[in-house]
């Protein structure tokens, strides 16, 4: 397979403003089939910018994002939907709707004129509550869910969308321990079992070594790292990106770097002193 055919999402030339305030100012930036790829960097540096320009949530100012080869801005909304699902960093949340009626929701791009679901679409709903834990919680109002529970509802609308491309902005954001690990497991086994691609914001770096084939840092809207973990998350990026004085070591298990946070470093973002 050649690389080009390899590519499922590309940015090029891309340019995102809000109001005067140039957030991208030239992205140029291809994800490829069956890897996941960590978007990591500082808040404010345009991870969820840049998640939304690749969801066609956002109209770019300048250059074009690519699903396929094919340029986003001519596809069908379904089109886009049937290929690509998104967990926002922060979802509105559709007052007094069940936990059914919003996972429900990822099958209407599947659906006929009528909006009807068939047998195909119970069935992803079922493996989609089945999956992130919530089958138990299909009745209960999202109002009266707790933070975490919440965002796993929404995790389950991403998959019942049964999409091979899933992108999710802070997965993790509100879960306990264990269920983030769940959810890590759980892209995984995605990945693996069905080479679904994933892009995945994340805030915690060590998860984000551990679970990504491709790490990609983020500074100010441009690529400021990109490659393996092994080769972006060093000291010197830790000190230069986050400001953080850190130091690197290699998981003897599995040969990903993990990193212990020493002290603050210069912030990255001060001039002069
Ligand atoms: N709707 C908006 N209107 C104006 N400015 C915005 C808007 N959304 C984001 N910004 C600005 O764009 C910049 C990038 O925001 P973005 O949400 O992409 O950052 P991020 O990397 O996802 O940060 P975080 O880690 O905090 O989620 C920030 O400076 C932010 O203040
Ligand atoms: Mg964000």
């Amino acid at each position: 397979m050649s690389q080009q055919a390899n590519v499922v999402l590309e940015a090029k030339n891309l340019q995102l403003c809000y109001d005067a305030a140039v957030i991208l100012p030239d992205m140029n930036l291809s994800i490829h089939t069956g890897q996941i790829t960590a978007l990591v960097g500082t808040n404010g540096s345009g991870k969820s910018t840049l998640l939304k320009a690749f969801a066609r949530l956002l109209k770019p100012d300048q250059g074009n994002v690519y699903l396929d080869g094919r340029a986003i801005a001519t596809l069908s909304s379904s089109e886009v939907a049937r290929r690509m699902a998104i967990l926002p960093q922060s979802p509105d949340v559709p007052s007094s709707l069940t936990v059914h009626e919003l996972v429900e929701q990822g099958r209407y791009p599947h659906a006929g004129p009528l909006k009807m679901l068939r047998k195909q679409d119970h069935a992803a709903i079922d493996r989609a509550l089945a999956l992130t834990g919530m089958s138990d919680y299909r009745n209960r109002l999202l109002d009266s869910l707790s933070g975490g529970e919440r965002q796993r509802a929404w995790i389950a609308l991403a998959l019942a969308q049964s999409t091979s491309v899933l992108l999710l902005d802070e997965p993790t954001t509100y879960l306990d321990i264990r269920h983030q690990l769940e959810i890590m497991e759980l892209v995984q086994r995605l990945n693996h079992e069905e080479g679904m691609t994933v892009i995945i914001v994340l805030h915690d770096l060590n998860q984000a070594a551990q679970l990504a084939d491709r790490m990609i840092v983020l500074q100010q809207g441009r690529v400021a790292g990109d490659g393996r973990p092994e080769t972006v998350m060093t000291a010197s990026m830790l000190e230069t990106v986050f400001g953080i004085h850190a130091r690197v070591v290699e998981d003897p298990e599995g040969g990903r770097p993990y990193f212990i946070p020493l002290s603050v470093a210069r912030d990255p973002k001060a001039t002069g002193l």
